[in-house]
């Protein structure tokens, strides 16, 4: 079955809140939807099927922000009977190349320490967890901050940059737990 990435429509957002809402233990809410679309610097892409027929064809979606000299991902889900199948690879491989195409570098995630399937998921696609921010979501609830990097190797010879520690390996890893953050 064929997707493409497209910017979402109005229509589409039923189906974003529906995967929202299966996706995390504090999902946005529509008007924090709008928000996001409507806040200068930040960006949505959809992954959709190209059926016409199909009534779910939106399979996931990533907002992110363009700052100065990196891409943060906001928020990123996958439809929960579409994962594993590469889609939020896709959605990462796309701001990859926006990346690489421009004059940011890096991508950045806050994710939360409870959520392992996202830290698989970042580390699968070579970020690496360069802090840890403490109750970031309240009380107790700390975060880690997860970058990619286009060209690690030539930063660190020009800059003399430390390699960044990746806390989850030091750590051994993070508590379990599905997506908050
Ligand atoms: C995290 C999320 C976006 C991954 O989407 P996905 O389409 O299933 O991811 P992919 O199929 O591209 O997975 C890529 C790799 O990530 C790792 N991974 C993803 N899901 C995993 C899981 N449930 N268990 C272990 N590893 C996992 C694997 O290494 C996987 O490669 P593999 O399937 O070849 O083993 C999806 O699980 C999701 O929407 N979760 C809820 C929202 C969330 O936590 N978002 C991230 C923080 S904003």
């Amino acid at each position: 079955m064929g997707t493409i990435i497209t910017p979402p429509e109005t229509k589409d957002f039923p189906q974003m809140m529906e995967i929202e809402r299966f996706s995390f233990n504090m999902p946005w809410t529509e008007s924090e939807f709008v928000r996001a679309l409507f806040t200068r610097n930040v960006s949505c892409v959809l992954l959709k099927s190209t059926s016409l027929f199909r009534q779910d064809s939106v399979f996931g979606y990533v907002f992110y922000c363009t700052e100065r000299k990196r891409l943060d991902v906001w928020n990123l889900a996958v439809r929960s009977d579409r994962r594993r199948r590469g889609h939020g690879t896709r959605l990462i491989a796309y701001l990859k190349e926006r990346a690489e195409r421009g004059i940011r570098k890096t991508l950045e995630a806050v994710i939360s320490e409870q959520n392992l399937i996202g830290h698989l998921f970042f580390r699968a696609g070579g970020f690496r967890a360069t802090e840890v921010l403490r109750d970031h979501y309240g009380e107790d609830h700390d975060a880690y901050r997860m970058v990619w990097d286009s060209m690690p190797f030539y930063r660190n010879r020009l800059f003399g940059g430390r390699r960044a520690t990746n806390f989850l390996d030091s750590t051994g890893g993070a508590a379990t737990g599905e997506g908050v953050g």
